[in-house]
């Protein structure tokens, strides 16, 4: 089967989705998989390569990236270079009679339903969730608006369009802290955790860098605990157990996430029934944007809630993260799943 690894990608997330595609790279089944490294870079120049996964690694705090403006042509193997850069034609010519696409880019044009696009046109099987799943996902709005719908709590907050500014009454609902995101981004990038009101329009403005739309939203008191659901070739979804986040920042932001030294608890320490619920609202989650293949739910859980545990999702991310700090392929190890067969099934549901 010939696996294309497509990554990088025109979006703020391109770095971490390098880093996802260097541990796909070392952990895709050589016995079961041909695998054709993509990257695309930060303008949108698709390239081949590289042989060496290794390179796609966090080296201290130097992320590394697809390089298309190389002036060198490199060629495949050549030792301690960047990419490869090849013309569209060798690009097309690597991707002709491709099997399946694994899409590992994170954020727009790659995790928002554009690539599904692209690939749903051309009629090649991907992994992962459809154009419609992958937009709502991406876009935090209409995301919450899905799952309240389906009765799962999401955080109180307001949304922000192109122009408009937070009135005085939500201002007072919210209280402090909040936390101000871009609408469709990722890896925290662009989000605030504000304390005083007078940074609130410096965090709107950060926020707006990324996205014209903005989220400010309540703070959610409780432990920051993900779950990873995953579906499988006959149709079955299952959950993994839940994993808890340990950080030392104010909140799991960029730096937590990839950076600095986290912790992740996995399972995490919870009472059964809580465990439970976290992994059926997970699978509700998916269900209800509609998600293929994997998604990583996002929860606040607060045990002592006034009427017993509140359990709140933050997010669904359909294509998380899976460098080596990620918590998607450690839930699955631990729930009995290893990073290679977690790819296999990946791919293998794709082609199902
Ligand atoms: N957006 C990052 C990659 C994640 O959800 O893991
Ligand atoms: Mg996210």
């Amino acid at each position: 089967v010939r696996v294309a690894v497509v990554f990088g990608g025109r979006s703020s997330e391109h770095a971490i989705s390098c880093v996802s595609a260097g541990s796909v790279l070392t952990h895709l089944d050589p016995e079961r998989f041909e695998v054709i490294p993509v990257g695309i870079s930060r303008d949108g120049a698709w390239v081949v390569g590289p042989s060496d996964p290794q390179q796609l690694t966090i080296s201290g705090r130097e992320l590394p990236e697809v390089d298309a403006a190389a002036d060198a042509l490199v060629l495949p193997g050549e030792p301690g270079r960047g990419l490869v850069r090849l013309d569209g034609d060798a690009v097309g010519e690597a991707l002709a009679g491709v099997d399946v696409v694994f899409p590992i880019l994170h954020g727009a044009f790659g995790e928002d339903g554009t690539i599904q696009g692209l690939l749903e046109m051309a009629g090649v099987p991907y992994v992962g969730a459809g154009v419609l799943a992958s937009a709502v996902g991406m876009d935090k709005e209409f995301a919450k608006k899905l799952l309240r719908a389906e009765g799962i709590d999401v955080a109180d907050g307001v949304v922000l369009r192109p122009g408009t500014d937070i009135g005085f009454a939500d201002r007072d609902r919210l209280g402090l802290p909040l936390f101000v995101k871009p609408a469709r981004a990722g890896s925290s990038m662009g989000v605030t955790r504000v304390t005083d009101p007078a940074g609130l329009d410096a965090a709107i403005a950060q926020a707006r860098e990324h996205d014209p739309k903005v989220l400010v939203e309540a703070a959610v008191p409780g432990r920051e605990v993900e779950c990873a659901v995953l579906e499988f070739p006959d149709g079955s979804v299952r959950a993994s157990l839940p994993a808890e986040l340990r950080y030392s920042g104010e909140f799991y932001d960029f730096e937590s996430k990839y950076l600095d030294v986290s912790e992740l608890d996995i399972p995490a320490k919870l009472d059964d029934e809580i465990t439970d619920s976290v992994r059926w609202k997970a699978i509700t989650a998916f269900r209800a944007l509609g998600v293929q293949g994997l998604a990583r739910v996002d929860f606040f859980v607060a045990d002592e809630g006034v009427d017993g545990p509140r359990i709140t999702v933050n997010e669904v991310n359909t294509m998380p993260g899976f460098t080596p700090s990620s918590a998607f392929p450690k839930m699955w190890a631990v729930t009995g799943l290893e990073y290679s067969e977690l790819l296999t099934t990946l791919v293998e549901t794709a082609l199902a």
